[in-house]
């Protein structure tokens, strides 16, 4: 089991130029979260981030820290966290490439709702980040 966290978070990054931006986040998180034993996947959608991140709680929290203070991007908002067998197992961090269709499933994320319809969004879009990680061109 490992603990896992989905936050989302509205880019500050201007597109296509932000794309290299981007790619360098990629790289810098694969090296750093391996050494720290986190797995987890990012998704880009231009407007939006969206990542999972999963391992040690310890671990987690010390890359949030990091990820909240990164100017990059603003509105960091923690959707789920939970205890749960790794989804991203053997990605330091999947990356899903430039998905703009994606924004309708983490825009509403930012608004008020129950903790259902959370949860049912959540569920929707890890299953989302899932199917991108397992695309053949999708490697770290
Ligand atoms: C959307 C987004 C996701 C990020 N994800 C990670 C990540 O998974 N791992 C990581 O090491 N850095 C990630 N970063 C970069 C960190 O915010 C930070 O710049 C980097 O870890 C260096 O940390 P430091 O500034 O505390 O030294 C991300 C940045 C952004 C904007």
């Amino acid at each position: 089991m490992a603990y896992s966290l989905l936050y989302v978070s509205k880019a500050l990054l201007t597109f296509p130029a932000g794309e290299a931006e981007v790619a360098a986040i990629v790289q810098a998180s694969c090296v750093r979260n391996a050494l720290l034993d986190v797995t987890g996947a990012l998704i880009s959608t231009g407007g939006c981030f969206a990542q999972v991140l999963e391992g040690d709680e310890t671990a987690v929290a010390e890359l949030m820290h990091s990820i909240n203070n990164d100017p990059r991007h603003m509105r960091v908002k923690i959707i789920r966290t939970t205890e749960e067998p790794r989804r991203f197992a053997g990605w330091s961090m999947a990356y899903s490439g430039h998905a703009s269709f994606v924004d309708r499933h983490i825009t509403p994320l930012f608004s008020p709702l129950s903790a259902g319809d959370t949860a049912h969004l959540a569920l929707k879009l890890i299953a989302l980040m899932e199917e991108f990680a397992r695309l053949p061109s999708r490697s770290p």
